[in-house]
């Protein structure tokens, strides 16, 4: 060993016993980015930036971060991010770059969306309509009427022909409303469901040709056992005929391989939208493993594409390439719970559950990546960041995201007659939000989002009914509601 070594090792064990030493009192080594990159938002807002902005982002020293007036750019988040990282010393704004990594710094913008959101609920009113109460809002004067109460967990509904609504109940029940009246009894003779988490039974979809085929699809958590003997369940489409009120004909449509079934009961997706083109779409959530929404091999986190019976389309993107799955359509999704087809452009829409923050609506497009978890505009429920990309090369935008995250679940093109203006305008669910948002597409933008009501439950789901008006289903207490005009 010559000298020269020997003395750089001496020299870094003394270093390595001070950098003990300065541990054993307390000390914080600076620029140590990758031993704190999972620090939590709202200490390092207070930690590092409540001594000027004020403890509650309302100001002090400097400015307020809630009021939507930015003096650097628009306030978008590229212009706040380069803010803090940079600073702007010359009026008194610190840089961070030293203190702070960029998924930090991406934390704290998601952060300063979160506060600035609650602060503008909080001094907006909003309609919270009770049972027959006009509500105003900016197109359409609307009621809302209750269609069906005491119903566990409503998850999502679905007509026959004949009007006869189809309502899931997560604990795995399907129930009927016929004539105005929820029928007592559920339908008898369905499968195990894994009732745990997010998972149950979740949705129901009838087959545009049910007036001659009679087909229902259902979609629920399949219960498992893996090899080493643990728990494990995946989203299961089955199909079946109703004769009475028992399930009859029972067949499995997709199921995932035992092998890819995942533990955990949450991010199963999952709605079924029958396609201009005649096959069945479907969504399927990660599962909670993040990982594999890139993963071609796997089912989860993706958005599938079948014949009604289940077999594969011979055009689907991944059919034919080595070691993939291939019912696959698109890739990168986190929990995915709304789907349906533009009913003029014949284009798919998806709304999915995103972090904390970055929940999406996207346009599908065949065989491409959403990006999921590489690219996003959340950070994890506890403050920590997921990463300081919300975008990347061969990843799709979305249209629009929500962050502070509403928690967006089903949602559906409006096809009724009965609010013409509201028609093929998308409606969209948010259940932390609690409200029901109208959306007005123009080509692949977002021209309008309006809140059309807040604050009276959960909302699940959203479907135009065959009678033209718009059904919600709604969480605490569980019940449908329908939103009638009311000038008729
Ligand atoms: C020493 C006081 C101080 C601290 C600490 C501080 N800021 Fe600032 N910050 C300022 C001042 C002053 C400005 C306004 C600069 C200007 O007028 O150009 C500012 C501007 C900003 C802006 C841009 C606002 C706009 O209108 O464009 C953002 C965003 C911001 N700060 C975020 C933070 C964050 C996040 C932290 C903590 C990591 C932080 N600041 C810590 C003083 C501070």
């Amino acid at each position: 060993m010559s000298q020269d070594v020997l003395l750089r090792r001496i020299s870094r064990m003394k270093k390595l016993v001070w950098l003990l030493v300065l541990a054993l009192l307390g000390w914080d080594p600076p620029q140590a980015h990758a031993q704190t990159a999972r620090r939590n938002v709202a200490s390092l807002y207070q930690e590092l930036c409540a001594n000027c902005h004020g403890p509650d982002l309302r100001g002090g020293q400097a400015r307020s971060l809630l009021d939507d007036e930015w003096v650097h750019g628009s306030g978008d988040d590229a212009t706040l991010f380069a803010v803090i990282r940079d600073g702007d010393e010359l009026n008194g704004m610190p840089p961070w770059k030293n203190v702070l990594s960029d998924e930090e710094i991406r934390a704290l913008v998601i952060y300063i969306r979160e506060k600035a959101t609650e602060a503008r609920h909080a001094a907006t009113r909003y309609a919270q309509p009770r049972p027959d109460q006009v509500v105003g809002s900016k197109l359409h004067r609307f009621r809302v009427r209750t269609v069906a109460e005491g119903l566990a967990a409503p998850w999502s509904m679905a007509w026959l022909p004949d009007g006869t609504m189809l309502v899931t109940e997560l604990p795995g029940r399907l129930r009927l409303v016929r004539e105005g009246r929820l029928l007592p009894e559920a339908v008898k003779g369905l499968p195990e469901v894994r009732y745990r988490g997010q998972g149950g039974l979740m949705e129901v979809a009838v087959h545009p040709g049910y007036a001659t085929n009679g087909w229902i699809y259902l979609a629920y958590s399949e219960p498992g056992r893996d090899q080493q003997g643990r728990d494990v369940s995946m989203t299961t489409l089955i199909r079946g005929r109703l004769r009475g009120l028992t399930w009859a004909d029972s067949e499995i449509v997709w199921r995932a391989p035992l092998w890819s079934f995942r533990p955990g009961n949450i991010h199963f997706g999952c709605r079924i939208a029958f396609g201009p083109d005649g096959y069945l779409y479907f969504s399927h959530g990660e599962r909670g493993h993040g990982p594999d929404a890139q993963d071609l091999r796997r089912p989860n986190g993706k958005i599938h594409r079948i014949h009604d019976d289940g077999r594969i389309p011979a055009d689907n993107p991944f059919v034919g390439q080595p070691e993939t799955f291939p019912s696959i359509w698109s890739y990168g999704h986190r929990n995915p719970q709304g789907l349906a087809f533009h009913p003029v452009t014949g284009e798919l829409w998806e709304t999915e559950h995103g972090p904390r923050g970055g929940d999406e609506l996207n346009l599908i497009v065949r065989g491409r990546n959403y990006g999921w978890p590489v690219i996003t505009y959340g950070m994890n429920y506890d403050g920590t960041p997921i990463t300081a990309h919300t975008a990347a090369e061969g990843m799709e935008q979305p249209v629009v995201h929500w962050t502070p995250s509403i928690a967006v679940c089903g949602m559906d093109f409006y096809r009724g007659e009965r609010f013409p203006l509201w028609r093929h305008h998308l409606f969209v669910t948010g259940l932390a939000s609690q409200e029901l948002r109208r959306l007005e597409i123009r080509g692949h933008a977002v021209a309008e989002q309006e809140i059309l009501f807040k604050g009276i439950g959960r909302v699940r789901h959203v479907a135009t009914g065959p009678d033209g008006y718009l059904y919600v289903a709604l969480n605490g207490p569980d019940r449908i509601i329908r939103l009638e005009p009311a000038d008729q």
